[in-house]
């Protein structure tokens, strides 16, 4: 996909399809207006009528205008007049760039209204309108042996813009294009099954990024190697599988970054079953997207390798399968973490905390300035925050509310929950330094709490993803998300340094 900035007069342009702003009262946005006195008011009588309504989001393909270069005029609905909100704007931009990804056209002009630069800067602009396009394009990597439908025709989109925000608009373009590369990359890992997304091929799949990007360093631990790092828990949640288990370790060094590494460790359950713990059977199917958190942990390590982020990053991955097995841990089983704190298995549905504690403390070697963990931790999340946010616990409240600010600027949101003392006091075991699970009540705040007790020391955030990873129902499948509030983190990181 070619993105390219316009700073000239709109009737120069030349490409296959112009998109302009129709208000939903039918008023023509300024652009809409200079095309439309190029065509005799075609436009406008065409709203008159009737026909296009103008709703936020829908679209009208109107062709063979006169005095008109483009074959193509796509009017999009671009709400009430006024200033104009972020999430309008890219509801704009994705109907606009959908509809044409319905036709042949192959190259689309976006000639849109834009929020105020306030609410958007122009590097953010390029930034969604890169994004939006990917996801635009992406289709899901399914399995169907029918015949593909053909692929949109789109390779080129074209924003207006004046010539003071060529550059800015430039670099976000650059930085969408790599997130949107990253953001798919996850979501065909995350949308694949369990039996071909196992650990192995996590492992491989990381491995393959390190010949394609030279920054890129990567390490594949396995059980042997595990077993000499004494990741007594991550062994615990693996011992009952037949997959065996993979450590990543996934390094991007650039000689410009000064400071210590930001460090992100990702839950690579590669199925989920709830091991002895047994989970029910509905919806059981969607823990093969258990390791989304690793998944966006490999992509966004590709994305900061395209970037070459003046940034050093560190990519860990813990990824096994949890099944129910004769040799499976029981529930009251006791096992040694590699920190050496001694944790008693109540319920063997509650492994993500036991991969992630190990890995955690694992991160500790690269004397990261920030450790960021993503996992698909709790259903209790699900529950607490519905399917929009993120959720964020943090020992540093600085860097949960550095988070959720980069989450809202790129409409990837999160909102911060508590992280008190009390609830880790509800981990408490009669027979083991603590308990991997405390009840059902505050269920993702005590998952946090126990993964706190092994980032004493470091600046640590943990992302619960569960609500927010992948959809259920008709529209399956993984989101990509929280890839984009991921890259605002580290470029702001990034341009700090
Ligand atoms: N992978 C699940 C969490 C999950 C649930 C993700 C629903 C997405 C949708 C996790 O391993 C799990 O099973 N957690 C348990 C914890 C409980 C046993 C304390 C849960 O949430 O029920
Ligand atoms: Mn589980
Ligand atoms: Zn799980």
């Amino acid at each position: 996909m070619q993105f390219e900035i316009w700073t000239k007069a709109l009737a120069e342009l030349t490409v296959d399809c112009v998109a302009v702003g129709v208000h939903d009262d039918g008023e023509l946005t300024p652009e809409a207006k200079t095309l439309d006195g190029r065509c005799r008011e075609k436009l406008s009588r065409l709203i008159k009528r009737g026909d296009f309504t103008a709703k936020l989001g829908e679209t009208w393909l109107v062709t063979d205008l006169e005095g008109i270069q483009a074959e193509r005029v796509l009017l999009v609905g671009v709400g009430a007049k006024g200033e104009l909100a972020r999430k309008t704007w890219r509801r704009a931009v994705s109907a606009a760039i959908g509809a044409a990804t319905r036709t042949r056209v192959t190259s689309l002009a976006l000639a849109l209204p834009r929020p105020a630069a306030k609410l958007l800067s122009d590097e953010r602009l390029g930034r969604a309108v890169a994004e939006l396009t990917g996801a635009s394009l992406y289709r899901v990597n399914d399995l169907k042996s029918t015949k593909k439908p053909r692929a949109p025709a789109l390779s080129r989109v074209v924003v207006t813009a004046s010539a003071k925000a060529e550059e800015a608009l430039k670099r976000g373009t650059a930085q969408g294009a790599a997130l949107a590369g990253g953001a798919a990359l996850m979501r065909n890992l995350a949308n694949l099954p369990g039996n071909v997304c196992t650990p192995t091929y996590l492992g491989k799949t990381a491995q393959d990024l390190a010949k394609t990007h030279k920054s890129l360093k990567v390490k594949v631990l396995g059980l042997a190697e595990i077993k000499r790092e004494k990741m007594g828990c991550f062994l615990a949640v693996t011992q009952g599988s037949e997959q065996p288990p993979r450590f990543i370790v996934i390094e991007h060094r650039h000689p410009k970054a000064k400071g210590a590494p930001v460090v992100l460790v990702g839950k690579g359950i590669t199925f989920d079953t709830g091991g002895i713990s047994l989970k029910d059977p509905p919806l059981m199917d969607e823990m093969k997207f258990d390791m989304s958190g690793a998944a966006c942990v490999i992509g966004t390590m590709n994305t900061v390798a395209e970037l070459n982020l003046p940034l050093n990053v560190i990519g860990l991955v813990a990824s096994c399968e949890n099944m129910p097995d004769g040799r499976a841990i029981k529930p009251g089983d006791i096992v040694t973490s590699a920190l050496g704190l001694t944790v008693e298995i109540l319920n063997t549905d509650a492994e993500g905390r036991l991969i992630l504690c190990d890995a955690l403390n694992y991160a500790r070697r690269f004397k990261p300035a920030v450790v960021i963990d993503m996992a698909t931790l709790t259903g209790a999340i699900v529950v607490a925050l519905g399917t929009h946010h993120t959720g964020v616990f943090a020992n540093d409240d600085a860097l949960a509310r550095e988070l959720v600010d980069c989450g809202a600027v790129v409409d990837d949101r999160a909102w911060q929950m508590p992280l008190t003392e009390e609830y880790g006091e509800q981990l408490k075991s009669n027979f083991a330094d603590l308990a991997n699970v405390a009840g059902r009540d505050g269920g993702s705040i005590t998952a946090a709490a126990f993964l706190s007790k092994f980032t004493q020391g470091l600046s640590w955030a943990h992302l619960d993803i569960a609500g927010i990873a992948y959809q259920g129902g008709a529209a399956k499948g993984s989101t990509g998300r929280p890839s984009a509030m991921l890259l605002e983190f580290l470029l702001r990181r990034a341009t700090a340094s």
